[in-house]
């Protein structure tokens, strides 16, 4: 996709002396109101608090490039393959009748937040949440990337069974033309070893710092051969194991740029993409389970000031989740067990067979109900302080909660899940629900992969003062960007933070935050004027 970069309009303004605009940016002032709480004999003293801030935006948006690392797999075969159907606007025929190419899944693109309400008629008006702000339309970015299987694009499209065959056929010459994907960084301890067959496009050797500035350069050139202002580098690539954790290797930012001279057999490749990435400034995104931000990641983005951002993107039984769980919950109802099974059929599900990728999803999917069990301490008993390590009182009370995938071939990339849903009702009751849910997974992930890139991009662009602290320069969020929550299965967030898994409040930060940095509050569903007289 070569974009003309052409201006595209931003349809809002808003009149206030909170927000004031300029050719170069949008600046907003913000009240942040808070809570502080302190507990003691069950006595609760709460103060209010206000912190003033000041957000500018850049309203130009990045030329930006998408460099995905297993541009070849599933995901990025269909999104490079969707963005061209949009792009050069295919239709085509399904057995069904005639199919026009959309951004359905898409939050930014396919979701709409409520401004306000017009006097004139009372009714609420709402926008496309990327009318919010200026942001990055998905058919102009400049797709490219890595994969360890060399088959062309278009090949890569035909081999994941995704797509109608007769979008395949008029899309193929588009996608022939974006040629192969780059070669990548190969290490087979970390991927299943069933991936092996499919290894024909690697980096020689063995020499991981050779590793680390051949991407580097890659990325060099990929921006400079496009005349680009961004790259978000994009790990959709087979999940890997979890790297072991060890003091001296990559507890630090040091230790791991140390260990990665020396080649250190655990660092894996998706840790070499993302040193890449944040030594070259270009945001990280990473949409597999595995821990590819161990502790030295995480040090090296925070002093090169870069951005990152996952883990694993939050497509169907997880994201259901994270809605069901906490309408239980929130609605008094004790979830005593969760039980998950998957089966799918594609090349994800054959990765995820062998046991130790396995092992990564099942503790990406497992957190997801945490913070709404630690948030109920009527229904579930809180750890005790003190308690004896290992037992029931010092974890405190939790729902039975477990994973299960299977590799079914014949399925394909349609991905069937089931989730039994065992809950404690009135005075010793129960309940039992069971959904079953069926979808084509390449289908509901390549939305996220493009909200992901955008919203990041976007993130670059917006700075921060603290008015009420007078900080007097602008500077950038945080490093680790939480705000990609909704998008993701297990949010990275700043270490010490507590992690939001609530899809709802989520999207309530996300909206929060954007409506934020024009100058206007939050959804405001307190609605007074509907109930006062
Ligand atoms: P896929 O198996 O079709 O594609 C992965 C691609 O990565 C393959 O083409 C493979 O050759 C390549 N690859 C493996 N190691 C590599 C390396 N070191 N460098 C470059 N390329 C490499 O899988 P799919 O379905 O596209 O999923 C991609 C990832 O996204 C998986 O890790 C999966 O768990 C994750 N994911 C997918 C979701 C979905 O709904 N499709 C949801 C959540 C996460």
């Amino acid at each position: 996709v070569h974009p003309t970069a052409q201006r595209r309009a931003y349809p809002i303004v808003v009149q206030s002396d909170l927000t004031s605009y300029s050719d170069e940016f949008i600046t907003s002032k913000f009240t942040n109101r808070g809570a502080d709480v302190s507990v003691t004999n069950g006595q609760y003293l709460i103060t209010p608090t206000l912190e003033q801030y000041e957000f500018q935006t850049v309203r130009k948006v990045s030329k930006t490039g998408l460099m995905m690392v297993g541009w070849g797999g599933n995901n990025g075969s269909t999104l490079s393959a969707t963005i061209l159907a949009n792009h050069h606007n295919i239709s085509w025929h399904t057995k069904a009748g005639i199919q026009q190419p959309n951004y359905i899944g898409s939050v930014l693109r396919a979701s709409t937040v409520r401004l306000g309400t017009d006097s004139s008629t009372g009714k609420d008006i709402y926008v496309p949440i990327s009318d919010v702000l200026p942001m990055v339309h998905p058919n102009d970015l400049v797709l490219g990337g890595w994969d360890i299987s060399g088959a062309s694009m278009d090949e890569a499209m035909k081999r994941a069974e995704v797509l109608d065959w007769d979008l395949q056929r008029q899309v193929a010459p588009h996608m022939a033309a974006l040629g192969q994907p780059l070669p990548s960084i190969y290490y087979p301890d970390f991927i299943a070893a069933n991936q092996e067959a499919r290894a024909d496009n690697v980096i020689p050797g063995t020499d991981k710092q050779a590793h680390l500035e051949h991407i580097r350069a890659d990325i060099r050139r990929f921006k400079q051969q496009h005349g680009l202002d961004r790259i978000v580098v994009f790990w959709t690539a087979n999940t890997e194991r979890y790297s072991d954790i060890i003091p001296g290797v990559n507890d630090t930012a040091d230790n791991l740029l140390k260990s990665i001279k020396t080649s250190h057999s655990e660092v894996s490749p998706s840790t070499v993409f993302a040193v890449a990435a944040i030594l070259e400034g270009e945001p990280f995104v990473n949409g597999a389970p595995q821990n590819t931000f161990v502790p030295g990641v995480i040090e090296l983005a925070e002093r090169e000031k870069s951005f990152i951002g996952g883990d694993d993107l939050k497509s169907g039984q997880t994201k259901l989740k994270s809605v069901f769980a906490e309408f239980l919950v929130n609605a008094g109802i004790k979830p005593l067990s969760i039980a998950s099974y998957n089966h799918l059929g594609n090349n994800d599900g054959h990765n995820l067979s062998a046991e130790p990728q396995f092992k990564s999803k099942e503790i990406s999917k497992s957190s997801v109900v945490d913070d709404m069990v630690n948030a109920n301490a009527l229904l579930y008993k809180p750890a005790e302080e003190g308690a004896a390590k290992g037992t029931k009182a010092a974890k405190g009370e939790h729902p039975d909660h477990i994973v299960v995938i299977k590799y079914v071939p014949a399925v394909g990339d349609s991905k069937r899940a089931i989730d039994e849903y065992y809950s404690e009702i009135f005075c010793g009751g129960r309940s039992t629900i069971n959904i079953f849910n069926e979808c084509e997974d390449s289908l509901l992930a390549t939305p996220l992969i493009l909200d992901l890139t955008i919203l990041t991009e976007l993130l670059t662009r917006v700075k921060y003062r603290s008015t009420s602290t007078q900080q007097t320069e602008f500077a950038p969020l945080y490093p680790v960007l939480s705000l990609l929550s909704y998008m993701l299965k297990a949010p990275l967030v700043k270490p010490g933070t507590d992690v939001i898994n609530s899809l709802n409040r989520q999207r309530n930060a996300l909206e929060a935050f954007l409506k934020a940095c024009i100058g206007l509050e939050g959804s405001s569903d307190l609605l007074l004027e509907t109930r006062l007289w």
